[in-house]
């Protein structure tokens, strides 16, 4: 057999071998018998030597238009199993009933969503404004500001997660008090909530995460008052439990407000009658609240430089709530865990 027969015998191989090629690890396999760096064909031009001096450039040809062949040959191949994948798919018929006994997922949104979206709907008929403050903050807007000096005790309520030197992750949302009221932009009244989420190094438990939800809200305008902040609450309240529901405040520390309070909510599970929820006391614990503490308007003055948030002229309630609890009381959900976890049977159910 004549060295070119041999090189149509390989040519014929080479195009059955390539057909028969099914999957991507199939072609692979081709591609290094065949036309890879250590392959047939490769080991072909080395036998340029054995080939008679006036047949070496028919040979030569005939070498390169087979490599040309075979590369093109085994790239449209390439591409038809690429292509082989999306066509499988375009060809479901959605239109199809499912089989009995089988129902269509449909997404739902997560009960914090579903909580904040019931705050915010309360609030904004009362005119307040839906705003947002960054994780990442500083010292300032996270204490100093808010009138909780360095080396001052209270700093340890609000155990935090520092990640440089005046670089933290937010341990409260009270920080976008600081944020809207320093912006120059704005000027009071001001009446806006602020949901998002605050990180604390805590141990993990059924009440305790190290990042979880809360809610702030800011009012100021000439004679707010406690009664005005009573007000709102108990109207945020119904929203959230129901009509009837009732709230009341205990005396409290905050060091951005004065007076401050912490403010309950008859128990939703049993409506105030004493259950296991409520440990018999017929009332929850929701979260704080008090008057606006006039250095925090100082404060802000301060970064803006100006008297824009004047004390004698402008007073504010704040308050703030973990929504997780909120929502936890809403849906009477006992461990906190489960807001992070994902687990499709918890969050199915709402
Ligand atoms: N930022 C407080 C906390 O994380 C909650 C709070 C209390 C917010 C009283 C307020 C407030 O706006 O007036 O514990």
């Amino acid at each position: 057999m004549s060295l070119l027969d041999e090189l149509e015998t390989l040519r014929a191989e080479a195009a059955a071998g390539l057909k028969a090629a099914a999957d991507p690890a199939g072609l692979e396999a081709w591609r290094i018998k065949y036309i890879g760096t250590k392959g047939l064909l490769k080991a072909w031009m080395k036998r340029m030597g054995e080939v008679p001096k006036e047949d070496k450039p028919a040979f030569g040809q005939r070498m390169n238009a087979l490599k040309d062949e075979l590369t093109a040959a085994f790239e449209q191949a390439q591409a038809g199993t690429a292509a082989a994948r999306p066509a499988a798919k375009a060809s479901f018929d959605v239109t199809e009933p499912l089989p009995a006994g089988q129902r269509h997922e449909f997404g739902r949104r997560h009960p914090l969503t579903r909580t904040t979206e019931q705050l915010r709907d309360t609030l904004r008929a009362l005119g307040f404004e839906v705003v947002e403050g960054p994780e990442v903050e500083d010292e300032r807007h996270n204490f100093d500001d808010l009138n909780i000096p360095a080396d001052h005790p209270s700093r340890d309520n609000w155990d935090t997660f520092f990640i440089a030197k005046d670089a933290l992750l937010r341990s409260q949302t009270s920080t976008v008090q600081i944020r809207v009221m320093e912006q120059r932009s704005r000027t009071p009244p001001i009446r806006v909530i602020a949901p998002g989420r605050v990180y604390r190094p805590d141990t993990i438990d059924a009440t305790h995460a190290s990042t979880f939800h809360q809610v702030e809200g800011l009012y100021v305008d000439r004679n707010v008052s406690m009664a005005d902040l009573k007000g709102t609450l108990q109207l945020m309240v119904e929203g959230l439990f129901g009509e009837g529901t009732r709230v009341r405040f205990r005396p409290s520390f905050f060091p951005f407000t004065e007076p401050s309070a912490e403010m309950d909510c008859s128990c939703p599970a049993c409506a105030g009658e004493g259950c296991n929820v409520c440990k018999g006391i017929g009332w929850v614990e929701l979260g704080g609240c008090g008057m606006v503490d006039p250095a925090v308007f100082e404060a802000v003055n301060r970064a803006r430089g100006d008297n824009a948030y004047d004390p004698e002229v402008w007073s504010g309630f704040a308050f703030g709530f973990g929504i997780e609890r909120l929502c936890m009381r809403r849906h009477g959900i006992s461990d906190l865990r489960l807001f992070l976890e994902n687990d499709l049977r918890f969050l199915r159910q709402t």
